[in-house]
């Protein structure tokens, strides 16, 4: 291997591992949901694309979202983002009531408070709220009939960034009238793109090219063989049940002090508090 080709090969590495490197991030809220085990893509992408917009279909209880309102925080990004939801629920989510509006609002003002915007408007009649080319993200998580995903595909490229990226859920899924799958098979290859086969699939499109959008380098480097693809979709795969399951564990510890007779709380505060006092940090075994 001659010294041009070693040095661009350690450049990718490089932009891979920069690329990684927040995959780690604790989940701050985990809701209702089966979209949890891409959420540290969504970290990774979110730090490392650092979109100045960003805007979802599909909704629900929020955990997508939330995870973009961390991102945001956390990351110390520059965006925008907008939830775009009917808060009713369709075919495919099951029809809900409105509590679940009712909890993604409460969640959002108690942590995410000045975060983002909520649209509660059908898709349709929200596209006329925002101008071409002016969102650099988007995330299609509405109904999952190859017609309605269809729609939203045609009806929102329009306004993505010239290269912006698009991200689409249940690619994979393929009973019950779902056909995410059928309209990525058709336009996966107009695009520089890459399709996660775990948590029922996401599609990621990037627009663009590769010196104005930074996600297709590392999209090309994924691409490059079999090996790259398999690992890229493995370590996002394992990334994903990871965080999941550490976010389920603090939901329950959560849920076991919240019921917790006072007087029993009380002892362990103490408890503590006298375990400290008698083993100080420094003789204590960890
Ligand atoms: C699969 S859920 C979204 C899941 C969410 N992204 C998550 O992280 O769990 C789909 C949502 O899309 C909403 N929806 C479907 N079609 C819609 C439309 N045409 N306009 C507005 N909302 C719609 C439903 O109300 C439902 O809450």
């Amino acid at each position: 291997m001659d010294m041009i080709s070693r040095s661009s090969e350690s450049a990718e590495t490089l932009r891979l591992l920069q690329f990684l490197e927040p995959a780690g991030t604790r989940i701050e809220t985990l809701t209702l949901t089966s979209w949890g085990g891409h959420i540290p893509f969504m970290f990774c992408l979110m730090n490392y694309f650092r979109p100045r917009t960003f805007l979802e279909l599909g909704t629900h209880y929020g955990a997508s979202f939330f995870a973009v309102c961390q991102a945001i925080r956390e990351f110390g990004l520059n965006c925008s983002p907008t939830a775009v939801d009917l808060w009713a629920g369709d075919e495919h989510a099951g029809k809900y009531g409105e509590n679940v509006y009712a909890s993604f609002r409460r969640i959002h003002q108690d942590k995410y408070h000045g975060i983002g915007c909520v649209l509660r408007k059908d898709f349709n009649e929200a596209a006329a709220d925002f101008d071409n080319q002016s969102l650099d993200l988007i995330h299609i998580d509405g109904l999952h009939t190859y017609e309605a995903v269809k729609n939203d595909y045609e009806t929102w490229l329009p306004k993505v960034s010239p290269n912006g990226i698009m991200l689409f859920h249940d690619t994979h899924v393929r009973e019950r009238g779902f056909g995410v799958w059928k309209l990525w098979d058709e336009i996966k290859d107009d695009y520089v793109s890459f399709n996660f086969s775990h948590t029922h699939g996401l599609g990621v499109l990037a627009l663009g090219s590769a010196d104005s959008n930074p996600v297709i380098p590392i999209l090309q480097t994924v691409n490059d063989s079999d090996i790259a693809r398999n690992s890229f979709d493995h370590f996002f795969r394992l990334a994903g049940e990871r965080a999941v399951s550490e976010a389920i564990s603090q939901i329950k510890l959560q849920a076991i002090r919240e019921r917790l007779p006072a007087p029993l709380l009380r002892l362990f505060r103490r408890s503590k508090a006298i375990r400290r006092k008698i083993f100080p940090a420094s003789t204590r075994a960890h």
